[in-house]
């Protein structure tokens, strides 16, 4: 029998007790690490171990080096970048999906995983109100789900011109032309540049002021592209800076009078306001694309990391991904492989995660939430921009709010004012914003997307922010 160092279970409580000790006081935490990057170095430095320790041992070591560099992610008065809480619910699926040590790949090999992904896809289908018979890979965020939908994409569009790029590969293949809007996500162009597209191939279709594209320029690009062999274009429900959609419903009226056009859409959070009644007018038209990139560590509140990557044609999608192995079993009709759908072969069960979250919250708590997290960033915004010297520069029409301070000086000085009252937020450690540039100017960028975000810690924190405003503009 094969010795462990350590006993099983009381690693396990002890690493309970240290996370939830770790959660429940978060509300104490300062809005900020307590270190750099270089001290947390410091604080990790050590000789490569030579032998091994208690288990116990070693999850406190862990703890007491990791806390003082951890953010409060989590809390009620973050809203940095686009980031769920990890909600407890999640991460309890999370442990057990540790636990039961499962991998992934093969549905006869764990079938609890597969079933467990087939079942949450279709809920999440449901929701999402997407086409029922579309495909969901579980993949590690948005970046890798519009990697997955553009693979499967590149795939369809030259297989319909008679060329077979998982045989053939890129070099000789007729051209495709990638159709994206101007205010797109950074990853997109990764995701773009991972399947073999320069920058070159791209065409950009100007936005308006709130970074949504312009629906008469985006027919006059594709009106233009009417003789290209084959089109890629790429919209966006829910811009990073200011939660703006494109208009779908026209994007999709020009994509399909394209004789072989495939339609994708990059939903990282915005996907969401489809599950809520009152926000879903802001994604109509959605439904209409060929593919759909979201995340679940985003608005549906999962550990990291959980994404999906959702194709309408499941056959393009399973071209894409497929490994084919003499030593994997085949698949019967009505099964489901999650390894089809992904890159990976071996990897964690995230279908736990998603079917946990899915129950804890349900329908209408996904919509409820989408909808507190809506009315907490237009109060958010209300109460910022009744502040002297302090302007909302994004029409709120989701979740993200794009501050700028003293935005009557010239923009040096501005972006100087914002990049100060930021780190004076920052400093003080109540709440937490970071900051981006949004159409060529400084913001501070405020993300509503936690679910422990309440009315009391919306309103301390748009106070600490007016207060480091104040305290910059002296
Ligand atoms: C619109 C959009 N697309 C893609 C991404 C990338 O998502 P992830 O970091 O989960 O890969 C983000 C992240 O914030 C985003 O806002």
């Amino acid at each position: 029998m094969l010795e462990r160092p350590y006993e099983l279970i009381p690693v396990w409580e002890r690493a309970s007790e240290l996370a939830s000790a770790f959660r429940v006081g978060i509300g104490d935490r300062v809005q900020r690490p307590l270190q750099t990057y270089s001290e947390s170095l410091a604080t990790f430095e050590a000789p490569t171990p030579e032998t091994g320790s208690d288990g116990v041992a070693i999850v406190e070591e862990l703890a007491r080096l990791a806390e003082p560099g951890l953010h409060a992610m989590t809390g009620a008065h973050f809203f940095g970048w686009v980031i769920g809480n990890s909600h407890e619910v999640g991460v309890a699926a999370d442990w057990l999906t540790s636990a039961w040590g499962q991998n992934a790949g093969n549905h006869s090999a764990t079938p609890a995983a597969a079933a467990a992904e087939a079942i949450s896809a279709r809920w999440l289908l449901d929701i999402l109100r997407l086409p029922p018979s579309a495909s969901v890979g579980f993949v590690t965020g948005a970046t890798m789900a519009n990697f997955v939908c553009l693979a499967a994409a590149r795939g369809e569009v030259l297989r319909r011109l008679g060329w077979d790029v998982e045989q053939l590969g890129l070099y000789g293949a007729p051209p495709i032309t990638i159709v994206l809007g101007e205010d797109a996500h950074s990853t997109v162009f990764s995701a773009l540049q991972y399947i073999g597209f320069g920058h070159a191939s791209i065409r950009k279709v100007p936005a308006d002021t709130n970074g949504s594209m312009l629906p008469d320029a985006f027919a006059q690009v594709m009106e233009e592209l009417q003789t290209a062999p084959a089109v890629i274009v790429i919209s966006q429900a829910g811009q990073i800076n200011s939660g703006a959609f494109d208009p779908h419903t026209a994007i999709v009226e020009s994509a399909r009078k394209h004789p072989n056009c495939w339609h994708h859409v990059d939903g990282a959070f915005g996907l969401w306001a489809r599950a809520c009644p009152d926000r879903a007018f802001l994604a109509e038209g959605v439904d209409g694309a060929d593919s759909w990139a979201t995340d679940g560590h985003k608005w549906l509140q999962t550990p990291y990391d959980s994404g999906y990557a959702i194709v309408r044609d499941p056959e393009a999608h399973r071209r894409a991904m497929t490994i084919a192995a003499s030593y994997l079993p085949p698949i019967e009709a009505g099964e489901r492989d999650p390894s089809h759908y992904v890159p990976e072969l071996s990897r964690r069960a995230r279908g736990f995660s998603t079917w946990a979250m899915l129950r804890c919250l349900g329908r209408q708590g996904v919509g409820e939430m989408v909808d507190r997290h809506c009315h907490l960033s237009r109060l958010m915004a209300s109460l910022l921009a009744a502040e002297e010297g302090i302007t909302v520069m994004n029409d709120v029409v989701l979740n993200q709010i794009a501050v700028r301070f003293g935005p009557s000086e010239p923009s040096e000085l501005g972006d100087d004012l914002t990049r100060k009252t930021i780190a004076a937020v920052q400093a003080e450690g109540v709440c937490f914003a970071g900051g981006a540039k949004w159409k060529g100017h400084w913001i501070m960028r405020l993300s509503v997307i936690g679910y422990s975000i309440s009315e009391v810690s919306a309103r301390e924190s748009a106070e600490a922010i007016i207060r480091g405003w104040r305290a910059v503009r002296g």
